[in-house]
């Protein structure tokens, strides 16, 4: 196991970050893919929801689904680079994504046409479960293979839940299997509501007085279209679900140290594990400062009137006073968080002692800006 997210740069192919929502992902992703680049990789960062001063900063702006290059220049901003490394960066469209597939896997243009102007497919295709990270997964095993990068980096979707970035491909490929559309597809195959039997056939009815026929004989109409591409998604969804588990793929967790978040971290590291899934590490981000001061009420007073600023606004001593006592005290909140923040990186060391683990302060403020993801990458890689 590598012992530092130096090394996972240095011998990876391919790192995927994933976490609980606004932990830090797609901040994480982006310093990993700036710190491969200079370290002379060709880095690309597969990203999916930056915000968007980071996408101004990485070159996205309205471009997107298409790999943009970092100016070298920026990248020199951030330390020296060896030669060779350049920074690439790409915002997944998952409708885009999705459109793609379709077109590989349909039989005939024609077909491509139909399926793409249907109505239930703008729906769905959007809205399809696990449709989002598997769109990301096929993306990824497109770039893989074409053999133009020395290292991936994978931000992972927004969602709530990490653990559904590995469920992706099976639920897509259990929601592809369910009676439901198995139904429908034998109604499009047979070309009347008898091909589905007496059972499917009365279903149908009764729904059809609520949503109208026509409505259902979209829906139909649509699946069986859809038949070929959905196999298509399936077998593929089993092939990029083994591309995870290769030696050269490394995930890194990225979680803040809130309770919630930490638990979530937990069980995702036991979810790879049980995969076979190769983990390297968790990123912890967003911990507060431990700093205990052992100042009293007057010290800090005085401590103040000695400011220049201070002594301008020409204070009473009871205001400094009041000013200090609430200083200290949020200071002291903070410091309660700060030992929370500890407790909750304990119980990640205790389940996997053996594994990287990177702390990086709650700065206080946004990380934005390309230059800014320095101040993660002396964290990160120190
Ligand atoms: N260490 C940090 N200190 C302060 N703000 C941070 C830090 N890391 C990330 N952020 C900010 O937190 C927000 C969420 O980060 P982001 O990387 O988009 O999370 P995720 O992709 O996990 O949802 C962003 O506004 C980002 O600038
Ligand atoms: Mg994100």
């Amino acid at each position: 196991m590598a012992g530092s997210f130096g090394e996972v740069i240095e011998n990876k192919r391919i790192v995927v970050c994933v976490g609980s929502g606004g932990v830090g992902k797609t901040t994480t992703a982006a310093t990993f893919a700036m710190e491969a680049a200079r370290r002379g990789k060709r880095a690309l960062v597969l990203t999916i929801d930056p915000a968007k001063r980071l996408a101004n900063s990485l070159g996205l702006d309205d471009l997107g689904h298409e790999v943009q290059e970092v100016p070298h220049e920026r990248l020199e901003a951030m330390g020296p680079c060896e030669a060779g490394g350049r920074l690439f960066a790409m915002m997944l469209d998952q409708k885009q994504a999705f459109d793609e597939m379709v077109e590989r896997y349909a039989r005939d243009p024609e077909a491509v046409k139909r399926v793409l102007a249907n109505p239930l497919y703008v729906q769905i295709s959007g809205t399809l479960t696990g449709s989002q990270e598997y769109a990301a997964l096929t993306k990824l095993q497109a770039f893989d293979e074409s053999g133009d990068y020395d290292i991936i980096i994978v931000d992972t979707p927004p969602t709530a839940h990490a653990l559904d970035f590995l469920d992706a491909p099976k639920k897509l490929s259990e929601a592809i299997d369910s009676p439901a559309v198995e139904m429908f597809r034998k109604m499009q195959r047979g070309g009347s509501l008898s091909a589905v039997g007496k059972t499917g056939a009365y279903v149908f009815k009764m729904l059809a007085k609520f949503v109208g026929s026509r409505f259902l004989e979209d829906i139909a109409l649509f699946f069986g279209e859809f038949n070929d591409i959905l196999g298509g998604f399936k077998s593929r969804a089993e092939e990029v679900f083994a591309l995870l588990r290769r030696k050269d793929v490394s995930f890194v967790i990225v979680t803040s140290p809130e309770t919630m978040a930490v638990t979530e971290a937990l069980y995702f590291h036991q979810r790879l594990i049980e995969t076979g899934m190769p983990f390297a590490g968790f990123a912890v981000n967003k911990v507060h400062d431990n700093a205990a001061v052992e100042l009293e009420v007057a010290d800090l007073a005085s401590q103040l009137a000695g400011l220049a600023k201070v002594r301008a606004l020409e204070l009473q001593p009871v205001s400094l006073r009041l000013a200090s006592e609430s200083l200290l005290g949020a200071h002291e909140d903070l410091q309660k968080l700060a030992v929370a923040d500890l407790q909750a990186i304990d119980r990640l060391t205790e389940v996997a002692p053996g594994a990287i683990r990177r702390q990086v302060p709650f700065f206080n403020s946004d990380v934005h800006q390309l230059e800014s993801l320095a101040r993660l990458r002396d964290f990160l890689f120190r």
